[in-house]
């Protein structure tokens, strides 16, 4: 029997030029760098350039993987972009890269879910070519975290970074079966109770202000260990696998302690582990393609890879998603 999958034909990213190091924080904070690299396993950040917006680091990394596709705009009907920091309360991101890119055809909009962004982007937009509404995607997650940033908590200046990650999406006929390149599997959760514990105190609708990003980074990670191995687990199953089929975790890069007792739970061991924590940092909705395009370019990942990505933030919102190269 043929199924309509999402089939990744192409992974592009973009990281700003300037990178800031844990001593360079050291030098303006009370942290060192021996704590960043211990608890965390951060070592350097990038950072937008002052006018560098996100819609400038999704158009690049946009750009990035339609060349890797061998496509154009003009070959896309879809955009859908992971943001928590748009350049504007509005318009959405995802049309000011559908003009940066020069298209004035298809639909683009932004989904909100923070870290987990990109989980829920990929899922909708599957969502969309799956059922034939559209042929090709463009899910991108981009973010200027920094801007978000209290520079004076070193609670949470240390963990973040910006950058995009972006991959095209191309809806093809395969068997339904789970050798079936695309995408075998995504669930997505959400739970409001915990907004209070990772969020921003600002925002247009009550203070006017963009306000900061403020975390109880103690009680999140507790929530991410369980809530992602339950997620990971339900979306294996879903596609008819086991943690044993995994041959690549493409895991949110929030902290290496965090990947490391995901890995764990599913009893996969760290060298399956992607990672690009250390030199990426925290770049929410953009790390999780930002982490895969980083595999797809250095050959880790092959054709008939399973790959398993995760991601848990502000909300909370989870997700994860099976992934056939
Ligand atoms: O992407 C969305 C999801 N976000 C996450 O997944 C983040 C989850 N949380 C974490 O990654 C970790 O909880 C953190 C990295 C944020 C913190 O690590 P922790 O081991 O949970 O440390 P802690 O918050 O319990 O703090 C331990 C100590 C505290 O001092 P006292 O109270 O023990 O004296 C902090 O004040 O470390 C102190 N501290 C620091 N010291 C040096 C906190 N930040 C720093 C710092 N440098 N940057």
């Amino acid at each position: 029997m043929s199924t309509r999958r999402s089939v990744i034909i192409g992974t592009g990213s973009y990281l700003p030029q300037t990178v800031l190091s844990n001593d360079d924080l050291a030098a303006r904070l009370d942290t060192s760098d021996a704590w960043i690299v211990e608890r965390t396993g951060i070592r350097r950040r990038h950072i937008a350039a002052q006018g560098e917006f996100t819609s400038d680091l999704g158009a690049a990394a946009a750009r990035n993987a339609l060349d890797a596709a061998g496509l154009s705009a003009s070959d896309i009907d879809l955009i859908v972009v992971a943001t928590a920091t748009p350049d504007q309360t509005f318009p959405a991101v995802a049309t000011v890269i559908q003009h940066k890119l020069g298209m004035t055809h298809g639909v683009a909009f932004d989904v909100g879910a923070v870290c987990s962004g990109f989980l829920y982007a990929l899922t909708v937009a599957d969502a969309l070519l799956v059922n034939g509404a559209y042929a090709r995607a463009l899910v991108i997650g981009a973010e200027t975290f920094s801007r978000l940033l209290d520079w004076e908590d070193r609670a949470t200046a240390v963990l973040f970074g910006d950058g995009a990650g972006a991959v095209v999406l191309e809806a093809q006929a395969q068997t339904g079966g789970s050798a079936d390149r695309g995408v075998l599997a995504s669930r997505l959760h959400s739970d409001g109770r915990y907004n209070d514990l990772l969020y921003v105190d600002g925002g247009p609708g009550s203070t006017g202000t963009t306000g900061h990003l403020r975390m109880k980074g103690r009680e999140v990670f507790r929530h991410a260990v369980v809530n992602l191995a339950s997620v990971m687990g339900e979306v294996l199953e879903a596609a008819g696998l086991t943690p044993a089929d995994v041959t690549w975790l493409v895991p949110h890069q929030a902290n290496l302690r965090i990947l490391e007792a995901t890995a764990r739970k599913l009893d996969l061991s760290p060298d399956k582990v992607v990672v690009t924590v250390d030199r990426h940092a925290n770049t929410s909705a953009a790390s999780v393609p930002l982490a895969l395009d980083t595999a797809v370019r250095d050959g880790r990942i092959q054709p008939g890879d399973l790959l398993l990505l995760e991601a848990m933030g502000g909300g909370f919102t989870w997700g994860a998603a099976a992934v056939r190269w």
